[in-house]
């Protein structure tokens, strides 16, 4: 299959590149598309067809289900059967932008985009291109991160050339995704709001707008095969790259101490700014140990050069689980398949 990439990095290319991915999705293809947080592969949600070429571009397991992109919420009671006043609350509070709801789905909502579950995510990304396509294609767009099934997620468009080119129809370059990791994911469904997937909406930010929330086992820990109310997608190895990653918790000397007595061919770091010059591996800074937005911007373009470079083993520098530090936690402990180590 042949790729287009579409430039929608200025306005006036970008017309052009807009309506060409809208024609495509239209007539049941399948197009990456930038969002503010990561890049998605996207499909008509309401084709079947065009959502199983999702699926087998990415190599995604069948029982992780899809994400529906909307450009108004006012489309959420086209999708949900019920929509629960914190579910507006919600929408008033974070949308458009980076938070995903989960509810009860209507009939018209394709087995294949909920992997079977009674359930859809549901989100208003707060990305111009993406909007625009949404609107311009008239449909709701399923649409996972647009990396092949496993790899760290795509932030730029050059990330989804590496994994996708040839296996989808167009790839829109709408530059760096400015916020850099998927979006919170909150179930709705449940007595009490619960936490699936942290993302740059923070627990803290859910539970000033709804009161309390709960956090599900799965994200600061394996997900549990058997608990159905976690976000299937938790339970996989994830955001990886080809790199053995060990995740290391402790203040900068320890870190440094650790990391240089494990120094030798092929080990490279992941470090906070100031720990380079310390370090005897070759190492990468995410930031200010305090920047968790820099953290979370530069996570997977960073785990990916990092492989680029010729890493084996790469220990990695975690940020506290609290704030946005819990996404970037989150996100670090499945890229290390959990190998965690507290200095
Ligand atoms: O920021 C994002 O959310 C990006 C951009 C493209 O919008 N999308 C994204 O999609 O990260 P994906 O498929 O890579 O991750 C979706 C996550 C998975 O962990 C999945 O299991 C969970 O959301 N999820 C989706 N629908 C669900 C549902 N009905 N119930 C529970 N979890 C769900
Ligand atoms: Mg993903």
């Amino acid at each position: 299959m042949h790729t287009q990439i579409l430039p929608a990095t200025q306005a006036a290319i970008g017309e052009t590149s807009l309506a060409e991915a809208a024609r495509i999705l239209k007539g049941g293809g399948i197009v990456a598309l930038p969002t503010e947080t990561v890049y998605g592969l996207a499909a008509s949600a309401l084709d079947e067809r065009a959502v199983a070429k999702i699926f087998a571009a990415k190599g995604r397991p069948q029982d992780n289900p899809l994400i529906v992109h909307i450009a108004q919420p006012s489309m959420l009671d086209a999708l949900a059967r019920e929509v629960p006043k914190s579910a507006w609350q919600l929408a008033a509070a974070f949308w458009p932008g980076p938070l995903t709801m989960v509810l009860k789905k209507k009939q018209c909502v394709p087995d294949i985009v909920s992997a079977g579950l009674d359930t859809v995510g549901i989100r208003l990304p707060d990305h111009p291109v993406m909007r625009a396509v949404i609107e311009r294609s008239q449909t709701p767009l399923a649409a996972p991160s647009a990396n092949r099934s496993g790899a760290p997620s795509p932030t730029c468009a050059n990330d989804c050339i590496e994994d996708l080119s040839g296996r989808v129809d167009a790839i829109v370059d709408g530059g760096a995704c400015p916020v850099g990791v998927e979006s919170t994911v909150v179930s709705l469904v449940g007595d009490t709001p619960r936490l699936l997937r942290p993302g740059a909406v923070t627990i803290e930010d859910l539970e000033r707008v709804l009161g309390p929330v709960e956090l599900d086992s799965a994200v600061t820990g394996e997900a549990d095969p058997c608990n159905e109310a976690s976000a299937p997608g938790m339970k996989y190895r994830h955001y990886a790259p080809e790199a053995t990653v060990r995740l290391l918790l402790g203040d900068s000397e320890k870190f440094c101490k650790y990391v240089n007595e494990h120094a030798g061919p092929g080990v490279m770091a992941l470090c906070f700014m100031g720990e380079e010059q310390k370090l005897l591996p070759p190492a990468l800074s995410l930031g200010d140990e305090q920047d968790f937005d820099t953290i979370a911007r530069r996570l997977f373009g960073a785990l990916r050069e990092l492989d680029r470079k010729g890493a084996k083993t790469v220990y990695a520098h975690c940020p506290p689980p609290t704030g946005v530090g819990l996404a970037i936690y989150n996100r670090l402990i499945r890229a290390a398949a959990f190998d965690v180590i507290t200095l």
